[in-house]
């Protein structure tokens, strides 16, 4: 990983924080530059409830923990967690607008529906005000909402640390924490099933990328032996 910090001088390299010790709860202190951190937090601080912190916080721990498990940068997992609901507070005219200025590649329902705007304005801002290059960690703020199949190892972790973090309470949330320690495909695929029904309950449409990683996990699930909990005629 080398990101830039804000003011562009101080640069952050993987090798020198790879060799530091590793911590048990609240990894910040010891694995990032206390101060680059600290001039993260306080822009994000500036911008946002402090219940959202508090989230951003809590989604950058769970993301480190699952970056354990799972053999991932957990450095890049700490900055994409802290950074990655960077413009969910923000005025929705300023989102919108810069999800249209966007480079990035916004199907039409994401450029119609609001409480998405905040995943690629995070992304843009990620780049812009936090001086962020790496294109994982861009990539994974850019997609924590959506989803999209082939997703990278950090775009999975933090797209599931942002749904077990320890503030989220919902039915199943102690199902999904234990699945999301167990197996990442699966509950990856747990995850977009939910997110599915949900958006067909609500009668939302869904952006083609969501629905291209519902296929690919679920077709990874069947090929794991999973089975369909309704039997009947199908069509
Ligand atoms: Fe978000
Ligand atoms: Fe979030």
């Amino acid at each position: 990983m080398l990101f830039t910090a804000i003011g562009s001088t101080i640069h952050y390299g993987t090798p020198a924080l790879s060799s530091v010790n590793r911590c048990g709860k609240d990894c910040s202190q010891s694995l990032l530059n206390k101060k680059i951190i600290g001039q993260y937090k306080e822009i994000l601080q500036g911008r946002m409830s402090k219940k959202r912190y508090t989230h951003s916080l809590n989604v950058a721990m769970e993301a480190v923990r699952l970056a354990d498990r799972y053999g991932a940068d957990r450095d890049n997992a700490y900055v994409a967690g802290l950074l990655h609901d960077n413009a969910k507070e923000l005025p929705i005219e300023q989102q919108r607008a810069l999800v249209l200025g966007s480079a990035r590649e916004v199907c039409e329902i994401e450029q119609h529906t609001p409480a998405l705007f905040h995943a690629v304005a995070g992304a843009e801002l990620a780049a812009s005000d936090f001086h962020i290059e790496n294109p994982d960690i861009l990539s994974a703020i850019r997609y924590h909402t959506i989803a999209r199949d082939g997703m990278s190892l950090l775009e999975q972790i933090l797209y599931l640390a942002d749904l077990i973090s320890i503030d989220r309470d919902y039915k199943d949330v102690k199902r999904m924490r234990k699945l999301a320690f167990v197996d990442l495909d699966l509950a990856m695929y747990e995850a977009l099933k939910f997110s599915v029904a949900d958006s067909v309950a609500r009668m939302n449409t869904i952006p083609p990328q969501t629905m291209a990683a519902y296929n690919q996990y679920t077709a990874l699930a069947v090929k794991a032996g999973l089975k369909p909990k309704l039997k009947g005629r199908s069509r």
